[in-house]
């Protein structure tokens, strides 16, 4: 049959319709790839010419839980300026954090890009201007240091059920995945926190369904956001990812607004102190700062927000002091200075040791919880960050670990050396030319993590507990953080060790 051009399209067979599209997206293509590497603003931006002219180099790595690393790479090579995909551009310079995130940049800069997780009712996390404001400040007195010292003892109630089902173990003398117990901690800990009932991991000894849930929620949150990128290619790349993953992701919501609404239900309780009390207090004084379906996105965001990524802080502490015995010597004579029992051992106290906050610190540098991309949009007309100008409509981000993992922002990256941390008379000469400000774990600015005084909190308040009772022995390397893959958290795998009991 010959092509007569002037034939309707519908007229045609299926395949040569597919044919035809497939060609005029093909042309398209190439003119659209010439286009990217020649005339468009970001041509000149550093970054292999695959990701120039394509999402997908960014799509695979996204999908194997590798970009965080594949991004870190890219700067080692190409340096502090990188195109992260077509309408994506990465920074690492030491100001990078300040320009995008600080004060200056969230007004330049809005939030893209972000899951939305109940449409059209914006959590903490993704509502922008006024309604994060407004949600932000009802949120404040939930995380002040006045609530954490009134929440103090829920902390510490849990962290002695943990060690007592640690002593179970050490009895046992079996090898014990000592991340699995920190994730039953930080769980329990946020239910407590958060609905004033714990998810009861530890008496149980096992996870909760959803805490099971959650960490499918993670997955298909970085699936869906990776799939967007792909255009008309969406629904392909969902199909490729774990569909049954988006539906778990759906019962944590649905678990969440649930939990919200039993606890509106509760009787009145003075002695009560979870967030939604405080949120509850500041409703009646200023009326109306966060409604009921507010109250529930915002509820499915903290528990994720509040207990994963302290277990990673946590495992990655333990991962790496037991990595370096002499780092973990000098902890173990900071505490043991400080505190001559258990029951001494405080947050308020902790809190004016300076070598635990900086073994924290590294640890957050070497192994970020969020080590990914925090993406927010360039303006119409551009902007002006690190020193590029940055055309309209760009995507722009930092990503932690490529960052922090940088050799022109800290002397030797991969040496755990928490003693850059400390004031500028005790730091090894090697690390002075370190710019602290590039490690961000917590972003910066008006953004920035509202859990930051609590994390810091509970994890060297269970670090110090964990460490004053057991000595640890690490019996492989399968945590190695260089091997793990991040579906928006890491897939932290088994942390091994042996545990025996202190003398005190
Ligand atoms: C080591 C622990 C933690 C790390 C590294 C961390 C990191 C971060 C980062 C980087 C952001 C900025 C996200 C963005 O710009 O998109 C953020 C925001 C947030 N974090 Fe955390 N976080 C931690 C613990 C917590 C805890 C314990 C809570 C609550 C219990 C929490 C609740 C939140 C919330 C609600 C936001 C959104 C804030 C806003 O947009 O105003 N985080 N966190």
């Amino acid at each position: 049959m010959t092509f007569d051009p002037w034939t309707k399209v519908s007229d045609l067979p299926l395949g040569k319709t597919a044919g035809i599209f497939g060609l005029l997206y093909l042309v398209y293509y190439v003119l659209y790839a010439a286009y990217a590497v020649t005339l468009s603003p970001l041509a000149k931006v550093p970054g292999p010419i695959t990701r120039k002219v394509s999402y997908l180099p960014c799509v695979i790595m996204n999908m194997r839980g590798r970009e965080s690393h594949a991004v870190r790479d890219l700067h080692r090579k190409y340096g502090p300026v990188v195109r992260v995909n077509p309408e994506m551009v990465s920074f690492t310079g030491p100001t990078a954090w300040k320009e995008i995130y600080g004060y200056p940049g969230v007004k330049k800069f809005k939030k893209f890009g972000y899951r939305e997780l109940r449409p059209g009712v914006p959590d903490l996390l993704t509502a922008n201007g006024a309604d994060h404001a407004r949600q932000r400040a009802a949120l404040n007195r939930a995380f002040s240091e006045k609530a954490l010292r009134e929440q103090e003892h829920h902390f510490q109630e849990h962290i002695d059920l943990f060690l007592s089902r640690l002593d179970e173990k050490c009895s046992e003398s079996q090898p014990l995945n000592i991340t699995q117990w920190i994730e039953f901690l930080a769980f329990d800990i946020i239910g407590t926190l958060a609905f004033s009932s714990s998810f009861h991991c530890l008496e149980d000894r096992g996870y909760h369904p959803w805490v099971l849930l959650l960490l499918n929620f993670f997955k298909s949150t970085h699936y869906v956001l990776a799939a967007r990128m792909c255009g008309i290619f969406f629904p392909l790349i969902l199909a490729l990812g774990p569909i049954r993953d988006l539906r778990k992701g759906e019962e944590h919501l649905r678990r969440s607004y649930a939990k919200v609404q039993e606890r509106i239900k509760m009787p009145e309780d003075d002695k009560r102190n979870d967030f939604w009390t405080y949120i509850s207090r500041q409703n009646e004084q200023k009326e109306g700062s966060m409604s009921v379906e507010e109250m529930e996105v915002n509820a499915a965001l903290l528990i994720p927000a509040g207990s994963d990524t302290i277990a990673t802080a946590l495992a990655g502490c333990l991962y790496l002091l037991l990595k370096h015995p002499d780092t973990l010597t000098r902890l173990r004579q900071e505490l043991e200075a400080e505190f001559r029992s258990d029951a001494d051992i405080t947050m308020a106290r902790l809190a004016g040791l300076p070598y635990i906050r900086a073994v924290v610190d590294e640890a957050l540098r070497m192994y970020p919880p969020i080590s990914g991309e925090l993406r927010r949009a360039v303006p119409t007309g551009g902007a002006v960050v690190c020193g590029h100008f940055i055309p309209g409509d760009t995507i722009i981000s930092v990503y932690a670990l490529a960052s922090c993992d940088n050799a022109s922002n800290f002397a030797q990256p991969k040496q755990f050396t928490p003693e850059r941390w400390l004031t500028t008379d005790e730091r090894p000469d090697w690390t002075r030319n370190d710019h602290l400000e590039a490690s961000q774990p917590f972003s910066v600015g008006p953004r920035n993590c509202i859990g930051m005084g609590l994390a810091y909190a509970e994890t060297k308040l269970i670090l110090t507990r964990l460490l004053f009772r057991y000595d640890l022995e690490l019996l492989d390397d399968e945590f190695n953080i260089e091997n793990q893959k991040v579906y928006v958290m890491w897939q932290k795998p088994p942390l091994s060790v042996n545990l025996r009991r202190r003398a005190v």
